[in-house]
């Protein structure tokens, strides 16, 4: 780590708190100049930082700029994260990283992405600084055919990890979305590539898109009616975003380390918006109209048609759509 970086770490490990320059120097056994600098170059970077003569610095703990120092304070896992400013696609870059041999764990973060990626080929509205934009890369050494737990186990924890930290209610629309008050708040792609020889993947990237606030000049008009946020201001988003990643994280992990267990799978169902509603089965171009019945332990869900046959349908085969109230 860089002196800017451990004074980052320090700064952020006080958030809100003074920590004086000698102190500074003393616990990273740099000089005073060098602490100087590296403060100078961290409020170059966009961090409040207060100077006070005597007492030393502060970062303001309304600072939301999202860094691997921000994050891994809160977590309880120890894993790699890169946080970048701006990058096309998460999924996209990680996977690339994956195919030139990152390892398991990684995770990428970006501040804004100019090629944000949806399922079924979809753009993913990821503007700067607004949202929570990350993937996760994951070397699995389970059978490809359990892969969907993947995503599921990623829906619940970005399910409880706002309830955490924003108090509002978050379901789940099979099989990834996640929603509060019938809007959807979050989305999850995950890309894979599959190894032919061992039954297995080779890796996975799990890709989280989570929409933290509006940003300044609205909602665009075709998002308005579908699409919310965790908070309604930026001012109430502040200083949480840090803390949000950092839940999903370690909820994340939890469910993977504990896989065979598949606890999350209760809660997975418990948290469904779809059950019991009224839905469009989307495939291709076709359509059909169907009553969601319930869900398995392997989160497949049972529907019921116009024409009453009931059937069970898989992730991936079909898409669904909530009937508007
Ligand atoms: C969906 O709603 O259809 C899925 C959206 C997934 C968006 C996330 S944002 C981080 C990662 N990078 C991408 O390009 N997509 C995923």
């Amino acid at each position: 780590m860089n002196i800017r970086d451990e004074v980052l770490k320090e700064l952020e490990n006080h958030k809100g708190d003074y920590i004086s320059g000698g102190q500074l120097s003393k616990e990273l056994s740099v000089s005073r100049n060098a602490v100087w600098k590296a403060i100078n170059r961290l409020k170059k970077d966009g961090y409040e930082i207060q100077a006070i003569p005597n007492r030393g610095y502060c970062l303001s703990p309304d600072n939301d700029i999202l860094s691997p120092q921000s994050i891994s304070k809160y977590l309880k896992h120890s894993i790699k994260i890169e946080v970048v400013s701006s990058v096309s696609s998460t999924n996209t870059v990680l996977k690339e990283k994956a195919a030139k041999g990152a390892p398991h764990g990684t995770v990428l973060v970006a501040r804004k992405q100019t090629s944000g990626r949806g399922r079924m080929g979809k753009e993913f509205f990821s503007p700067v600084n607004t949202g929570l934009y990350f993937s996760i890369l994951l070397r699995p050494d389970f059978p490809a055919a359990e892969s969907l737990f993947l995503t599921t186990s990623a829906a619940v924890a970005v399910a409880k990890a706002i309830e955490d930290v924003s108090r509002q209610k978050a379901g789940i629309k099979w099989v990834n979305d996640v929603y509060i008050e019938n809007k959807k708040v979050c989305g999850i792609l995950t890309e894979a590539a599959f190894n032919i020889e061992t039954n297995c993947l080779d890796y996975a990237v799990v890709g989280i898109g989570i929409n933290l606030c509006p940003p300044q000049e609205g909602m665009p008009e075709e998002l308005r009616d579908i699409a919310t946020t965790v908070f309604q201001d930026m001012e109430t988003c502040a200083g949480k975003s840090s803390v949000l990643m950092a839940h999903i994280l370690d909820y994340f992990f939890d469910y993977y380390d504990d896989f065979p267990n598949q606890s999350y799978v209760e809660e997975y169902i418990n948290r469904s918006i779809v059950v019991g509603k009224n839905i469009r089965l989307i495939d291709g171009n076709q359509k059909t109209d169907a009553l969601a019945l319930e869900m398995d332990k392997k989160c497949r869900l049972k529907v019921r048609l116009d024409d009453g046959t009931e059937k069970w349908i898989c992730a991936g085969e079909v898409s669904i759509k909530l009937e508007t109230p």
